[in-house]
């Protein structure tokens, strides 16, 4: 079996009039006629407990997208079992089957689901379709890829051995099963959490986001059709708090493949050490959480990208990306420069629904989201060390929509400098340039995340030095560009301190996670 070598799946154009463009459309336009009903996928089973929840599209709430069935205990530990079963025969499974079942699962989604799973993260997440394409096609596929690749490296790395002394080592699966819980705002990581773990031999219960389920079920239905074989990946749907605890209660929990909110990841982290006596290995705890990422530009920076930087970094998917730009640090010098540009630029953007391809904008994901958002907007509004200079106007009549908003604060420690809002907002203190290397110290100590940050300059010496000043401040730390959209292959993804275990989706670090090598030597 020879792996290919992994390359990333082009991003399509969807320029007008071209295939791609038909094609998504016309899947678009198939699914918000149709109300699909999902059910969980148990064992052999697809099961419909008649106890279920609507889904809406973000951009249109009246909109009924489908319905999806709801766990009670019972099917949680009927997912376990069938979990647990089906890794008898998964685990001992030639480690080449695993990858061409992955592999093929990549090449159904470059292929023949792209416009459909593409459709679905537009409908029922509000995600453009360059963002779609993004995340649900190229990112998912590359995982899968890529993932294939690590695999293979690992598995050949072999320590020495000599005439009279073989060594090998086995990379096993975990002991048990591995839980996955994955977020609404990348089909690409719901799809990576479950499929990494599976494909180093684990089988998994995998608990989707109530946002994310229309794509969940395309991902589900691909790994099926590509040969993952029953009770391999178990979706349940339904209360987060039931399932997790039904799941830490097993001592064949193994352990969790999280991304999420911080809080509950600490929760989840309180629960399992309560629970460490019961369960028969150490449970793996690999999670990436929130962000508060920083923009940083030096008084050498070159205005356009600082503005690029901020308006993709900030606004691409309503800045619901853990490693969305949401507090920037602008020189005086530079300041009306960037304002001036950042108003073009900004009011170029436009809003509305994911089938109008112009539009950069759409909604945010649901009404609970959007009455936090509004209630910083408003906030913003009363308080005097805070302006707010471009949007602040939102309205959920239809969708969930909050424009594309940006604050300027006196006050580096002001509120939206230092939450995390997981919307369209980003708030920029500007700094006097003689304060470089305070401003530095700033960025580092103002958040408990460190998960992405960008800084602009034009001065190698500058850059060095913000290098070395921010080297916990974020796990992914970009120079001269916008502070989201690794690229699976090129930056391995991930942060610390709050933000994560820092285990690096899509690398051979996070894979290694999720085995449990036995040494074997032999004397002869
Ligand atoms: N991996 C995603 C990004 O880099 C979250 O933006």
């Amino acid at each position: 079996f020879h792996v290919p070598k992994a390359v990333n799946e082009p991003v399509k154009s969807y320029a007008p009039n071209s295939p791609e463009k038909a094609a998504v459309l016309a899947a678009y336009k198939k699914m918000w006629n149709e109300t699909i009903d999902v059910p969980m996928y148990i064992g052999s089973e697809q099961i419909k407990t008649g106890n279920t929840r609507t889904m809406s599209a973000p951009h249109d709430h009246q909109h009924i997208v489908g319905t999806y069935h709801l766990a009670e205990k019972s099917h949680v530990e009927k997912a376990i079992a069938s979990a647990l079963d089906a890794r008898k025969k998964w685990s001992q499974m030639p480690w080449e089957h695993r990858a061409a079942i992955f592999l093929k699962a990549a090449e159904l989604i470059a292929g023949p689901y792209r416009a459909r799973i593409n459709a679905a993260t537009m409908i029922a997440q509000s995600k453009t379709i360059f963002q779609a394409e993004i995340d649900a096609s190229c990112e998912l596929i590359d995982f899968l890829r890529y993932n294939v690749e690590f695999m293979t490296q690992i598995y050949q790395d072999q320590p020495t051995s000599n005439s009279d002394v073989w060594n090998k080592v086995e990379y096993r699966p975990l002991e048990g099963f591995v839980y996955a819980i994955t977020p609404f705002n990348f089909t690409a990581i719901a799809a990576n959490l479950p499929a990494s773990a599976a494909l180093m031999g684990n089988t998994v219960v995998w608990k989707p986001s109530d946002s994310q389920v229309f794509s969940a079920k395309i991902i589900i239905d691909v790994f099926r059709e590509a040969g993952v074989p029953d009770g391999v990946i178990n979706v349940v749907f339904g209360d987060p708090v039931m399932i997790t605890d039904t799941v830490l209660a097993s001592p064949d929990f193994a352990g969790v493949h999280y991304t999420g909110s911080t809080f509950v990841f600490k929760e989840i982290w309180k629960k399992i050490g309560t629970q460490i006596h019961s369960y028969k290995t150490y449970p793996r705890i690999v999670g990436e959480t929130g962000g508060k990422d920083f923009v940083v530009a030096h008084p050498s920076a070159n205005v356009k990208q600082v503005v690029t930087g901020i308006t993709r970094g900030a606004f691409e998917f309503q800045g619901q990306k853990c490693s969305a730009a949401s507090r920037a640090y602008i020189p005086q010098s530079l300041w009306p420069a960037v304002k001036e540009q950042l108003i073009i630029d900004v009011n170029s953007m436009k809003m509305g629904s994911p089938e109008d391809f112009s539009n950069f904008i759409t909604a945010v994901i649901h009404e609970g989201s959007f009455d936090k958002l509004a209630s910083y907007i408003d906030q913003a509004k009363k308080d005097a060390d805070a302006e707010i200079i471009l949007g602040g106007n939102y309205d959920k009549s239809k969708g969930y929509f909050i424009e594309p908003t940006v604050i300027v604060t006196t006050n580096p420690k002001y509120t939206t400098m230092e939450t995390e809002l997981f919307g369209p907002v980003i708030t920029i203190y500007v700094y006097e340039d003689a304060k470089w290397n305070q401003t530095l110290k700033l960025v580092d100590e103002t958040s408990e995340y460190a998960l992405t940050g960008a800084i602009f300059s034009q001065d190698r010496y500058a850059t060095i030095e913000a290098t070395k000043a921010l080297e916990n401040a974020a796990g992914n730390f970009y120079i001269n560009d916008k502070p989201t959209g690794a690229v699976v292959g090129m930056q391995p993804f991930g942060g610390a301190r709050a933000s994560g275990t820092n285990d690096k989706a899509g690398s051979m670090q996070n894979l290694l996670r999720w085995v449990s090598p036995r040494t074997i030597k032999e004397t002869f």
